[in-house]
């Protein structure tokens, strides 16, 4: 039975990764750093872990947890947004550190220990990027924070990439999804956002990795 780790899959894109990884009869490790949460995984037939991807001591313990596995498909999904700018407003240092804590730093701690454990399996790992990460198709710099901190983290799955042979690594663009995130108005729905992340995944070949794509498999300019 092939296995996914779902990093942050409490609610929105991570949540529905998980169901459709089970739904498809995938063997499902999913995290999520609140008890109800946990539960809530759990009662549906996911393996839960407890991780706050912002605490060093649950990144650090993640290497132990997760001892010996075998993983096809690693997605780190956990993000934050933060301040919703729309010009140059320079974010505090409390903003500044919660987005880059959590959507960076959080990745250069965890994916040096997933990256073993996905090579184990020969399989893909995958970070949840964004469109707002590119820097040459961009046109405006509204939630420059959050562009700035998921540019940052294309940058850190490239690094990752280059330290495999054995291990697909790409960041992925999920679309503009209607999720607590990217609200009621935004482009597609979730089911059809995973849908294709899962299918862009399964087709990948050794030649993509390092690549940075969309939902739908066309790849994004950096
Ligand atoms: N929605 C979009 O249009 C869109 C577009 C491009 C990229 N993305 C990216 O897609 C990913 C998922 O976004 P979403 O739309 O599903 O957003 P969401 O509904 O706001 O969900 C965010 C997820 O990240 C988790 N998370 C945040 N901080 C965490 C932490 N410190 N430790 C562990 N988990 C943490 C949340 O857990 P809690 O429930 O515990 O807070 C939740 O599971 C993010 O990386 C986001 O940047 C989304």
């Amino acid at each position: 039975m092939p296995v996914a780790l779902i990093i942050g899959a409490s609610r929105g894109i991570g949540r529905e990764l998980a169901m459709q990884y089970k739904a498809a009869g995938w063997r499902v490790i999913a995290t999520a750093r609140k008890e109800e949460d946990l539960a809530s995984l759990k009662s549906v037939d996911c393996e839960p872990l407890q991780l706050d991807v912002t605490k060093l001591s649950d990144c650090a313990g993640l290497g132990e947890r997760l001892d010996g596995e075998k993983i096809d498909v690693a997605i780190l999904n956990a993000g934050v947004f933060g301040p919703r700018t729309e010009g140059l407003t320079a974010p505090d240092l409390q903003h500044f550190d919660a987005v880059m804590h959590t959507n960076v730093l959080s990745a250069m701690r965890i994916l040096p220990i997933v990256l073993p454990l996905v090579e184990n399996a020969h399989g893909r790992l995958a970070v949840i990027s964004s469109s707002m990460a590119s820097i040459s198709e961009r046109s405006n710099p509204a939630g420059w924070l959050y562009r700035a901190s998921k540019t940052a983290l294309n940058s850190v799955l490239k690094d990752v990439s280059l330290s495999t042979d054995k291990a697909i690594c790409v960041a992925m663009d999920p679309g503009w999804v209607k999720t607590d995130m990217g609200g009621d108005s935004a482009e597609i729905t979730v089911d059809v956002s995973v849908a294709g992340i899962r299918q862009t995944l399964a087709a990948l070949k050794p030649a993509d990795n390092g690549k940075y794509l969309q939902y739908t498999g066309t790849e994004h300019g950096w």
